[in-house]
């Protein structure tokens, strides 16, 4: 398995892969949405024999990385993504790496795993539904 940056070839797979996180509200998967993050540089995949099975798309501001969007179709896959995330941030000098997370998402425990150790848990944040805030210092 290799991560790479995304690149407008990979729109519509990883429109797909990221359908999993859309909501009746909200929409993650939109091409017109991905489109503009991925032409930022801020789109990573994970490709394994040739498929999409992990993404990740970053917002970074000053010393702030924000994890857009998480999606995995394999085990071993947000790890190896977030273990990339974590490296990039420090080549980087960004200090914190955060998130949203609807609590439907059922997520805290791969959260916690990786290291998140800011949670909090936020009432109808998200177009009207629970979520949380993870946080993590990069050291
Ligand atoms: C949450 C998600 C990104 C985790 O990715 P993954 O590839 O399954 O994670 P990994 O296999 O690398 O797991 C790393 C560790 O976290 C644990 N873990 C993974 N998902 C978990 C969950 N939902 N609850 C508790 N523990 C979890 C794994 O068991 C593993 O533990 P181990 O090291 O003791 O074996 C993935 O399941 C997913 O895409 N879920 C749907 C979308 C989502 O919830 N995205 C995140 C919200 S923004």
């Amino acid at each position: 398995m290799e991560i790479v940056k995304a690149t407008k070839s990979h729109a519509i797979e990883l429109s797909a892969l990221l359908k999993g996180l859309d909501t009746e509200e909200y929409s993650f998967s939109k091409v017109e949405k991905i489109t503009p993050l991925i032409e930022e540089g801020n789109y990573y995949i994970a490709i394994d024999e040739g498929k999409i099975v992990g993404a990740i798309g970053l917002l970074i501001v000053e010393e702030s990385c924000e994890i857009d969007a998480l999606i995995t179709s394999k085990k071993g896959v947000g790890k190896a993504l977030i273990d990339f995330t974590v490296e990039l941030c420090k080549n980087e000098h960004v200090k914190k790496l955060w998130c949203w997370s609807l609590k439907r998402y059922n997520a805290i425990g791969f959260y916690d795993k990786m290291g998140f150790k800011e949670q909090f848990l936020l009432e109808k944040h998200w177009c009207g539904e629970d979520c949380y805030i993870f946080g993590r210092v990069i050291e």
